[in-house]
């Protein structure tokens, strides 16, 4: 079997949604001290919808694949659904990681978090 699937092939070399939102609602920045791979997650938030998501990520494939699939999987979802997604479900979505690669997956899901408690802690009242 590849290394990786199509998908994450796909994702790595045509990644969606990246770039930055420059009045985003909700900013979050995660590293791996391990790998040294960072990613940052920018939200743009209307009435608790994500209307709007982009990422940039200094990392592997597996990293960047799993922030463009986190963030189609989020956009257009209300924040507490996005709140609740998890590694796995990035993970799977792009057909299986490598096992020494699941870590990957989990900076994009603590990305998304990060953001979505910035957005949070700046709309309590
Ligand atoms: Fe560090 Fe993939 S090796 S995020």
């Amino acid at each position: 079997m590849a290394l990786y699937s199509e998908k994450v092939m796909d994702h790595f070399m045509n990644p969606r949604n990246v770039g930055i939102i420059e009045d985003a609602d909700g900013v979050g920045e995660v590293g791996n001290a391990k790998c040294g791979d960072i990613m940052k997650m920018y939200l743009k938030i209307d009435d608790d919808v994500i209307t709007d998501v982009k990422f940039e990520t200094f990392g592997c494939a597996s990293a960047i694949a799993s922030s463009s699939m986190a963030t189609e999987l989020i956009k257009g979802k209300k924040v507490e659904d996005a709140m609740a997604l998890t590694n796995k479900a990035v993970a799977e979505a792009l057909d299986g990681l490598p096992d020494y690669k699941m870590h990957c997956s989990v900076l994009a899901e603590e990305a998304i978090r990060a953001a979505l408690d910035d957005y949070n802690s700046k709309n309590k009242a």
